[in-house]
């Protein structure tokens, strides 16, 4: 860095805000060059118009045109915290990802978020909450990119860009608007389960430490012998779970969510969270009432079991850099975790890398926060701000001039497909069940928050038959749960149960046990 330990004051510049003694760094144009005048353009005279030959002006201005990049099309406002994970059981007879390897350490970066407002949206609007959590392991990154709530709204890839579209500001007024998403999710009875959670006070956690995180979807787990078993994740906070009540979730300050995090890692109050993981096999799946890589489901009943636990003690440096630029993927996997069949993982298997190619470029996984923590070695090159250093001319492969291997035990696990290609929908869609589990399991208090909050937005919805069609998918929930739910917002409740039976009528084959 150029300095100067006695650089003449520029015209216009006040004295008095130079530090008193010792070197002062020289302002630089982008090309390292000094600056001489950073107040006053170059001006054809006292009265005269600014020339365009002031090329520090225009760099100036054009590189401040271009400071935003494009916000994530969902989750857009978020925050993130480094730290480290650690392996704490042996469980290679399931995985060989050699970062579940007991004892083990690998550095981490989580980003917290909240889903459908903007980069700038206050923190206590109801949302799901994103907890994505990138594993910087010795065989590249694993991003387990998850949500506070274990379930989702709807099965196939398919459904959610319009359900975002519902979700978001109305594209003629700008404003969020209960009247478009619940017309959408009438006609999406399994968004059920996820709608009482997301009603819950789950929807407005009192921390990011005091949020649980999930994996959602079912993953495929092999070990060193090829064998395969499905898993799925969870983050469980040694923090507890704390959630605000709706109406005081609105009285919180509007970054309440980021200075909570960012303060108590300043407090060295560590935030901590083992993970957690469930394990079924192909063999227990006919035993199920629902489809195991349905992720409007959770896997009621089957066992947690803790492999490791992580610990957040590091804001980052820098927001923009490591928090906006983060790039999570559920296609970025290690040897030993693969996709399960879930619809919803299929298509986030292409949606996150291609949209990230989009917001950050080409050579997004460049940048210190995606960069793997191995040396990366392929033939991807060139692109827009690609500074790889690239030197050998062998850029291609196979090579004998630069050979590079790839190793048998990193071949993904090969399995068998004996299926009719068609477009339909799953089977043993079971769309309720789950959500009555949910209901009933609350206290009287979180009950009535849940009707409380629900009632508010579908309250709002003018048409009675979308009202009406929504309770009546709460009601075949749970009996209690949808009548709560008609008298607050004023639908009858005979036309609730008409609309039960017309469904029912519809779906025989949901009602066949
Ligand atoms: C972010 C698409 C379902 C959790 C995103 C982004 C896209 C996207 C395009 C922005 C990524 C970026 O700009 O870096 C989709 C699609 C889905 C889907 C197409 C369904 C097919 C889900 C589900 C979950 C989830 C089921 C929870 C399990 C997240 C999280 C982020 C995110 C946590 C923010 C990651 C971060 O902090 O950068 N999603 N999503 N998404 N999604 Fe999804």
């Amino acid at each position: 860095m150029t300095t100067s330990a006695a650089a003449p004051t520029a015209p216009g510049e006040a004295p008095g805000i130079r530090p008193e003694g010792g070197a002062v760094p020289v302002l630089t144009r982008d090309n390292g060059a000094p600056v001489g005048d950073n107040r006053n353009s170059k001006a054809a005279g006292d009265l005269g118009p600014v020339l365009l030959e002031d090329s520090y002006l225009i760099e100036k201005l054009a590189r401040f045109d271009r400071e935003r990049t494009p916000e994530r099309v969902v989750h857009a406002r978020g925050t993130g915290a480094l730290g480290m994970f650690r392996a704490t059981a042996d469980i290679s007879d399931l995985s060989r990802a050699s970062l579940f390897q007991q004892g083990k350490e690998s550095p981490v970066f989580v980003r917290f978020s909240s889903v459908i407002h903007g980069k700038d949206s206050p923190e206590w609007m109801r949302d799901p909450h994103g907890f994505a959590t990138k594993f910087y392991t010795d065989q590249g990154n694993w991003d387990l990119v998850g949500n506070n709530l274990p379930v989702f709204f709807i099965r196939d890839a398919m459904q959610f860009p319009d359900m975002v579209h519902s979700l978001k500001p109305d594209p003629v007024t700008n404003r969020q608007d209960p009247n478009r998403f619940f017309d959408f999710f009438s006609a999406t009875p399994e968004s059920t389960n996820m709608l009482t959670h997301v009603y819950s006070n789950l929807g407005t956690p009192a921390s990011y430490r005091t949020m649980d995180g999930n994996g959602v979807h079912a993953f495929k787990l092999v070990n060193a012998q090829g064998e395969t078993v499905f898993a799925k994740f969870r983050w469980v906070s040694r923090q507890g779970v704390h959630n605000l009540a709706g109406s005081k979730a609105g009285a919180m300050p509007f970054d309440y969510l980021t200075h909570d995090l960012y303060s108590e890692i300043a407090k060295r109050n560590y935030p901590t969270w083992d993970l957690m993981v469930q394990v079924m096999r192909p063999a227990d799946f006919a035993a199920l009432d629902y489809n195991p890589f349905d992720d409007t489901k959770e896997w009621l009943g089957v066992p947690f079991k803790k492999i490791g636990e992580m610990t957040l003690n590091k804001v980052p440096d820098n927001f923009f850099e490591w928090t906006e630029q983060s790039a999570f993927a559920p296609s970025n996997m290690v040897p030993g975790i693969e996709p399960s069949p879930d619809r919803m993982l299929q298509g986030r298997l292409f949606s996150y890398a291609d949209t990230q190619r989009y917001r950050i470029g080409a050579n997004a996984l460049a940048l210190p926060v995606n960069k793997p923590r191995v040396t990366v070695v392929n033939n991807s090159q060139d692109g827009q701000l690609n500074a790889s250093g690239r030197s050998s001319n062998v850029n291609y492969f196979p090579s004998a001039l630069a050979p590079k291997t790839t190793p048998a035990d990193a071949i993904a696990s090969s399995y068998k497909i004996d299926a009719t290609v068609a477009a339909r929908p799953i089977a043993k869609s079971n769309n309720f069940a789950q959500a009555g589990v949910l209901y009933r399991s609350m206290s009287a208090a979180d009950k009535a928050d849940l009707i409380q909050n629900l009632s508010g937005d579908l309250g709002k919805v003018e048409s009675l038959r979308t009202r009406t069609i929504m309770v009546s998918y709460f009601r075949q929930a749970d009996a209690e749960y949808g009548a709560r739910l008609a008298k607050a917002v004023n639908v009858p409740l005979a036309e609730v149960d008409k609309a039960v039976a017309e469904y029912r009528a519809a779906h025989p084959e949901q009602y066949a046990n």
